[in-house]
């Protein structure tokens, strides 16, 4: 085996780290609109030459309202996902229910942490930022797609955030505390999803033939593909608050917007596709499989 990650481990060191939205993020609470929201290996601000210090941490902010966004949008498709997964074996493995049902009341939680965190960023900044959406409607999209496929894309998203609190947000002394103690909460949690989602995905792995798991990856691709899309478009939205902020129109838009647009490919594609963990799962399922990602991965990097 791989891993050595069960339900009942999982559901016991969730217990011990979970924590009251009241206590990471008030009604009440402001942003720090005076400092960065997102690390630059993600948000990719800082290397924009074009715009001064003050433009950049403008968008570096929209870069973490499209971060905490586009998180909410995905954990409200991870959420029935969750509960679809659990109904059929409602009466089996008690750790199991319970370790799952956690995991969709943690995601709730997170879901309105996320709305918190939405109505503060209104509060505090000068434009409306516009996300993609509506949010039903990609979630329906996604989960469309063989349960295999969004336990994948599932699997990759949650190993990703272990990847961007560790790698890029822990250490980084220049963004929010706030906005920084916010993603730290959300880390703590997320750890145990990821290996929760791990059983999930080897659950539903089991039995299947090599080309079935093959039809799962063109599945996978597709769902990558579709959200890569909402990226692309997302950062146009970005760059349309970016220029009312600021008050002029921006000479290299383009430029920027595919700049923008990659920093999100790998913010939230590519750093889950080279994630060891992710790419584990991937290679007991299929080593086929684990070669098309990593052919996959630097379109995303
Ligand atoms: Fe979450
Ligand atoms: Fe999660």
């Amino acid at each position: 085996m791989y891993h050595d990650f069960n339900y009942e481990a999982t559901l016991a060191s969730s217990l011990k780290g979970a924590w009251q939205l009241d206590d990471v993020l008030r009604g009440d609470q402001e942003l720090d609109f005076s400092r960065n929201f997102m690390p630059q290996s993600l948000a990719r601000t800082a290397m924009l030459d074009s715009l001064s210090p003050a433009e950049q941490r403008i968008l570096n902010q929209i870069s973490g309202h499209q971060y905490l966004c586009i998180f909410g949008l995905v954990e409200e498709f991870i959420l029935p996902f969750l509960l679809d997964h659990s109904r059929p074996a409602l009466r089996d493995d008690d750790y199991r229910v319970r370790a799952l049902l956690n995991f969709a009341s943690e995601e709730a939680k997170h879901i309105h942490l996320f709305k918190r965190f939405h109505a503060a960023f209104v509060r505090g900044f000068p434009v409306e930022c516009q996300m993609i959406g509506p949010s039903e409607a990609i979630g329906a999209e996604v989960l469309r797609h063989d349960p295999l496929a969004v336990g994948l894309i599932i699997l990759m998203i949650e190993w990703m955030t272990q990847q961007h609190y560790l790698g890029s947000i822990r250490d980084d002394g220049d963004i929010d505390p706030l906005f920084k103690s916010l993603l730290k909460h959300h880390w703590i949690e997320e750890a145990q999803h990821a290996k929760l989602d791990t059983l999930i995905v080897d659950a539903l792995a089991g039995g299947r033939s090599e080309a079935e798991i093959d039809r799962v990856m063109d599945e996978f691709f597709e769902i990558g593909g579709f959200l890569d899309n909402g990226f692309a478009a997302q950062a146009g939205l970005n760059l349309d608050a970016m220029e009312t902020a600021i008050g002029r129109q921006l000479d290299d838009r383009e430029a920027i917007q595919a700049q923008q647009h990659q920093a999100a490919r790998w913010t939230f594609i590519g750093s889950g596709l080279v994630h060891e963990r992710f790419k584990a799962t991937l290679e007991a399922i299929s080593p086929r499989a684990a070669a098309r990602v990593a052919e996959a991965a630097p379109i995303f990097a």
